[in-house]
């Protein structure tokens, strides 16, 4: 079943404030990236654990502690979970959810698929939702109630109802949960279907809100990685599943974010497995 979020109750929350700040933070962190990326070849990569694939540099450390300062400033009050630094005051009623660099192999591959993804949750809900991707001048923003949009354009989820009729992002992560990644590829593939990854969930799931995926599937996701996207997803009539269940918000999830029209044709190509911590 996909998850369907409640409203949380906005009284005594100053949301425009937060959506400003959150757009111009995120363009200028991304922007900082950017400038990083032009001259990433003496950048030292640092390998998190054992997994190769796993990677983090100084440009990721960095961004962090701006956008995290910065929040901090303006709304001391507000909790913060980051990929980097971990997190903080998580009964706050506003919980920040920021991912520095999305996409760090990418970025330090000279590959374009990257991005800077800032969300918000208010009361445990999706609230806000802000990714900026500087290499494709896109910057993909939502706010619960108030629609969601790529630079000025407003954000639909595609209108299929089956999967051969366009592709769908894919993604796996090395340490935990690979086991239901070969055999949904087979039955993507059986079923008409076509995979793609970039290498960036938050893109990924943004461009599911856009319709131009028609879902993604993640065997094991974090929030960081999809926190924004979430929002945009749920403001462009998107789905996705109950992600944020049991340890979700600090740990992850298996993730699911599809057109309406297809979500329930992905979910059983997954099976139990999508709801398994
Ligand atoms: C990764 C990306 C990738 C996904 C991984 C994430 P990072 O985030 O979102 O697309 O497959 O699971 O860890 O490490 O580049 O921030
Ligand atoms: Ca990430
Ligand atoms: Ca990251």
């Amino acid at each position: 079943m996909p998850a369907s979020p409640t409203v949380p109750d906005l009284t005594g929350i100053d949301l425009e404030t937060r959506y400003q700040v959150a757009r111009e933070l995120a363009q200028e962190a991304a922007q900082m990236g950017l400038r990083h990326y032009a001259q990433r070849d003496g950048l030292e990569v640092e390998h998190k654990g054992d997994d190769r694939q796993d990677v983090v540099s100084a440009v990721d450390r960095q961004l962090e502690a701006l956008i995290r300062d910065r929040l901090a400033q303006h709304f001391p009050e507000d909790g913060f979970v980051g990929e980097e630094s971990g997190h903080s005051r998580l009964d706050a009623r506003c919980v920040w959810v920021v991912d520095p660099i999305d996409g760090t192999a990418c970025f330090v591959n000279g590959l374009h698929a990257w991005c800077v993804s800032v969300g918000m949750m208010i009361d445990g809900v999706p609230a806000l939702g802000v990714i900026a991707d500087p290499n494709h001048d896109e910057l993909f923003h939502g706010c619960i109630g108030r629609g969601a949009f790529v630079n000025d354009t407003p954000l639909r989820a595609s209108q299929a109802t089956d999967i051969s009729h366009g592709p769908v992002g894919v993604g796996t992560f090395h340490p935990q949960g690979q086991e239901p990644f070969l055999p949904f590829l087979q039955k993507l593939l059986e079923g008409g279907g076509m995979f793609m990854r970039n290498g960036s969930g938050a893109l990924t799931t943004a461009y599911v809100a856009a319709g131009r995926l028609l879902g993604y599937y993640e065997t094991h996701l974090k929030s960081w990685d999809c926190m924004a996207g979430l929002v945009l997803l749920t403001e462009a009539g998107g789905q996705y599943n109950d992600f944020l269940r049991g340890e979700g918000l600090l740990e992850g999830n298996p993730f699911l974010a599809a057109a309406p029209g297809v979500y329930a044709q992905l979910a059983a190509m997954i099976g139990p497995s999508l709801d398994r911590d």
